[in-house]
């Protein structure tokens, strides 16, 4: 029978047997808890991190990221080897982008596809070698292409016709030959479980699969560029492999055609590999999906009688994402009412929306853990909110809690590795936490936690240096 708080659960969400319990696949795999019921990441107890770098703080496993920037790499170079051609695995680097990560994936053999001038910045800046970039975006800048041409990126992923002219002067001013993709919408809308196809696209990326053949036209006459094939991305968190296969088998349509006007040796089928977020979520293994997908390919261009071109990829979240989570401190609870006699737990951590916008700008699913301790209470069906003043500022929408969870207590909030960083902000004047990579027991930040004085120090009506009492905050603990 449900009790009245489960009656505002979500069908999905199951009480827990064991409300401690870290969810396989949700968490990186060296989560454990020590003796005393911590969590443990890469060998480092929360205790420590929370103590060291304040709260909140996203803490990211050094080896998860590896472990799947490998598996990525392994899993497309078998599936192409199987079929006479190569894959380049590119890490999307929107999903979270730092020096430190940028190194650790090169380092594991992928690439780095940066999608403004910013990431690009990084991205050289870690020395990845700009032969080994991919350049996207639906606006790039005059300014962010000269310099991407300067810098002699791999390859720019055309996205309009303005774009092209934009090249076509800059290439020919300088004498450079810029090789590049052309990104088409295939009309296949990827969502996490299904996919639906149309004929037509209401967005912004991209060009129409027609319109496409007439812009490579239009580089194939310009003498400093170089088109190495198309460019399609459907989407984003995606399980299944059908709406990638219904994809390639359209773009391929377009790939033939243009064989008949010169050659097209490459084609990019971009990210969206999704990863688990709740228990209830179950990605393919990279494995299956990547021989799946290069399989597909490979069947359309056998029935067509054309070679298999060199594929390539663009996996963010998948790399990434499993091996982030955020720490917070509870401030408070509070037992909320609701009309139908149910009650729903408010969980207020010392984040919130500023460091994952996810759930409030895309209705995301997480799930928590009490980190610092086991609970010892029942599971309490508990929303877990921030410190911003909005009510849609939920981190966590449904999952059950101990009922014992007090103030002062650490919350986990696994999975948060891809696009919560990227997306985090200043709302409320609250200060982007730091991000601390953990291996083996030892911890180290990546990327600095901000400061108030980071903060107050854009204002320009504020004398920064002048703190007259010192009574101003500077530092929040450790090392931010
Ligand atoms: C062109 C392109 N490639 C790759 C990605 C990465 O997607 P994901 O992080 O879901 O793998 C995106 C995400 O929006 C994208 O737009």
């Amino acid at each position: 029978m449900l009790s009245p708080a489960d009656s505002l659960a979500p069908e999905w969400l199951v009480v827990p047997e064991d409300v401690n319990d870290l969810a396989n696949g949700v968490w990186p795999a060296s989560a454990t808890r020590d003796g005393d019921g911590a969590l443990v990441l890469g060998g480092v107890s929360v205790q420590a991190l929370a103590r060291t770098y304040g709260t909140p703080v996203l803490v990211l496993d050094e080896d998860e990221v590896r472990t799947r920037a490998r598996a990525f790499r392994t899993a497309f170079d078998a599936a192409t080897a199987a079929h006479g051609t190569t894959a380049q695995v590119y890490y999307a680097g929107k999903a979270f982008l730092s020096a430190t990560v940028a190194r650790w994936v090169i380092d594991e053999g992928l690439r780095v596809d940066v999608c403004t001038g910013g990431e690009l910045e990084v991205a050289l800046a870690a020395g990845v070698a700009p032969a080994s970039i991919g350049f996207h975006g639906n606006n790039k800048s005059t300014a962010e292409l000269e310099r991407a041409v300067q810098v002699g990126v791999g390859s720019i992923i055309v996205d309009s016709d303005i774009e092209i002219e934009r090249l076509a002067a800059i290439t020919a001013r300088t004498g450079a030959v810029q090789r590049v993709f052309v990104r088409v919408i295939s009309g296949v809308h990827a969502e996490t479980h299904d996919f639906l196809a149309t004929a037509h696209e209401d967005q912004k990326f991209g060009f129409a699969l027609p319109d496409a053949e007439t812009a490579v036209a239009r580089i194939r006459e310009l003498s400093g560029l170089d088109f190495a094939g198309l460019h399609c991305h459907i989407g984003s968190q995606i399980f299944g492999v059908a709406g990638f296969r219904e994809s390639a088998s359209r773009v391929l349509e377009l790939h033939e055609r243009l064989l008949d006007g010169g050659p097209v040796p490459q084609m990019n089928l971009g990210g969206g590999f999704g990863i688990a977020y709740t228990r209830i979520d179950d990605p393919t293994p990279i494995d299956e999906l990547a021989a799946e997908i290069v399989a597909s390919v490979a069947d359309g261009c056998e029935a067509r009688g054309i070679a298999i071109p060199a594929l390539s990829f663009e996996p963010g979240r998948a790399i990434v994402g499993t091996a982030g989570v955020t720490l917070y401190e509870v401030g408070t609870t509070k037992d909320v009412t609701i009309e139908s006699g149910a009650v729903r737990r408010y969980v207020s951590v010392d984040g919130g929306m500023s460091d994952n916008a996810r759930t409030a700008l895309y209705g995301a699913q997480f799930s928590a853990r009490l980190a610092s301790r086991v609970g010892s209470d029942a599971p309490q069906l508990s929303r877990v909110v921030g410190k911003h003043c909005e009510s849609g500022d939920i981190v966590v929408d449904h999952e059950y809690l101990p009922a014992d969870l007090v103030p002062g207590d650490l919350l986990a909030v696994p999975a948060t590795g891809a696009y919560c960083v990227s997306l985090s902000s200043n709302y409320n004047h609250v200060p982007r936490p730091p991000v601390v990579a953990v291996r083996g027991g030892e911890s180290r930040v990546i990327v600095r936690g901000e400061t108030i004085a980071d903060l107050l120090s854009r204002d320009a009506g504020i004398d920064v240096a002048n703190d007259s009492d010192g009574s101003r905050p500077s530092t929040p603990e450790g090392a931010r």
